[in-house]
C-alpha cells in the first residue's frame, strides 16, 4: 500500500502504518479463529491434514485478494497449523539471487516461506524460484565471464506462500507452479460483525449489537478496516465517557472520521466526484484519474477501486472507469435531462 500520509487534522481509518503494528495483537493464529471465508477454510484444513498425515511439506499456496482481507494472517495460520517454521519476506526485499538463495538454503525442513507482494519479484529471482518450487533445487551461478560456473544446490522441502493484491500482474509460469490457489473476497456482513466482536473481546471493550451492525456496514467487508474503526470507536467511547461502544458513539465517531454508511471515506468520494465532475462520468483511464485525485496508482487500483467496483459505484470498462447511477445518487448529483449531463 502507498506511503501516503493522511492529511493534517484528519484521522484516516485506512492509511496508518503505525497501526499496522497493533494489528498483530488481533491476528488469528489458528484456522478456527479465522472467521468467515468458510469454503476456503474447509479446503485448507483438508490440505493441511493430508500434508500432516503424509509427513510432507504442504504444496505451494498462492493467496490473492485486496488489502486487509487476511493473506498475511492465513500464511501465519498455515505455519501454526502445520507446526513448522515461518519465514517472511517481501518481493522488493529480494534484490539479488543470493538473497533468495540465502533464505532457501537455510530453511528448516517443511517451513512456510512467505513472500508478500509476489507480483514485484525481479525476473532473475522469479526464474530461480521456478526451479526451487518445482524441483527443490537452485541453480546458483558463481563467478563472472568465462570463469562462471553453475552450482546446483538441493533445497530442504518447503512451502512457498505467495501473496498479492494484483493477481493479474503475476505471470502464468509462476502461478502454475502453485498447487493451491486461494482468492479472498470481501467478507459478508455477519462475518465482519463476528470479527468485530472477537476483536472487541481481545481489546477488552464491548460493542452493542446495533453499533456492531453499523460498524460492519462501514467496514468495506474488510477485517483490517473493521479493526481500525473499532479501535477508533473505542477511543471515542472512552474519551466521551461511554461504557460500551454504543450506536450513538459509532454514529458520531464515523461522522468525525468522515466515513459514510457505505464505508466510503473522503478519498473514495473524491475519486467518484472527480470521475463525475472532471470527466463527465467517465470513462477515464486509471492513470489520469490517479493524477487528478493526487492518489498513487497503487492506492487507487489496489485499495480504493476494488471496493468501489464491488459495491457498484464504479464500473471498469475497456476504455476506463465509469461512475454508476449509484455514485451520482450517493454524492447527491441529479441527472439533467435537457443536456443529458449531470448537475449538482
Ligand atoms: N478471517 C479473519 N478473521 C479475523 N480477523 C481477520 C481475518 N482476516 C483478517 N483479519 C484481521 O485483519 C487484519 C488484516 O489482515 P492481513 O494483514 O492478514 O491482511 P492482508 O490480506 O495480508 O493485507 P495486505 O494485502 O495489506 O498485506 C489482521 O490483523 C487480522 O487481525
Ligand atoms: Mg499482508
Amino acid at each position: 500500500m502507498s506511503a501516503r500520509e493522511p492529511e493534517a487534522g484528519m484521522v484516516s481509518a485506512s492509511f496508518n502504518p503505525v497501526e499496522d503494528e497493533r494489528e498483530n495483537a488481533l491476528r488469528p493464529k489458528r484456522l478456527s479463529e479465522f472467521l468467515g471465508q468458510t469454503s476456503i477454510k474447509a479446503n485448507l484444513s483438508v490440505f493441511i491434514e493430508a500434508a500432516l498425515k503424509r509427513g510432507e511439506a504442504l504444496d505451494h499456496v498462492f493467496l490473492m485478494g485486496p488489502p486487509g482481507l487476511g493473506k498475511t494472517t492465513l500464511a501465519g495460520i498455515l505455519s501454526h497449523e502445520l507446526g513448522v517454521d515461518f519465514k517472511v519476506t517481501s518481493a522488493p526485499a529480494l534484490e539479488k539471487p543470493k538473497d533468495l538463495a540465502g533464505i532457501l538454503t537455510t530453511l528448516a525442513p517443511k517451513s512456510i516461506f512467505f513472500i508478500d507482494e509476489i507480483h514485484r519479484l525481479k525476473p532473475a529471482i522469479e526464474e530461480m524460484l521456478y526451479m526451487a518450487m518445482e524441483d527443490g533445487e537452485l541453480d546458483f551461478i558463481i563467478g563472472q565471464g568465462p570463469a562462471a560456473r553453475t552450482l546446483r544446490i538441493p533445497l530442504p522441502p518447503f512451502t512457498l506462500v505467495g501473496a498479492t493484491t494484483r493477481a493479474g500482474m503475476v505471470g502464468s509460469p509462476l502461478v502454475s507452479r502453485f498447487g493451491i490457489n486461494v482468492r479472498l473476497g470481501f467478507y459478508e456482513k455477519a462475518d465482519t460483525m463476528a470479527i468485530l466482536r472477537r476483536s472487541a473481546g481481545i481489546l477488552g471493550t464491548t460493542v452493542d449489537d446495533d453499533a456492531a451492525d453499523r460498524l460492519a456496514d462501514a467496514s468495506r467487508g474488510t477485517p483490517r478496516v473493521a479493526n481500525r474503526l473499532l479501535r477508533r470507536m473505542r477511543d471515542f467511547a472512552q474519551v466521551g465517557g461511554s461504557e460500551t461502544i454504543s450506536a450513538k458513539v459509532v454514529e458520531n465517531g464515523l461522522a468525525r472520521l468522515e466515513v459514510d454508511h457505505y464505508g466510503l471515506e473522503r478519498h473514495d468520494r473524491d475519486v467518484l466526484a472527480a470521475i463525475i465532475e472532471k470527466f463527465g462520468g467517465g470513462p477515464v483511464g486509471a492513470e489520469t484519474l490517479a493524477v487528478s485525485t493526487s492518489e498513487s496508482i497503487e492506492t487507487l487500483e489496489d485499495y480504493l477501486e476494488p471496493f468501489l467496483i464491488q459495491s457498484g459505484f464504479i464500473m471498469r470498462t475497456p476504455r476506463g472507469r465509469v461512475a454508476t447511477p449509484l455514485a451520482y445518487e450517493h454524492l447527491g448529483y441529479r441527472k439533467n435531462h435537457a443536456d443529458d449531463g449531470f448537475q449538482f
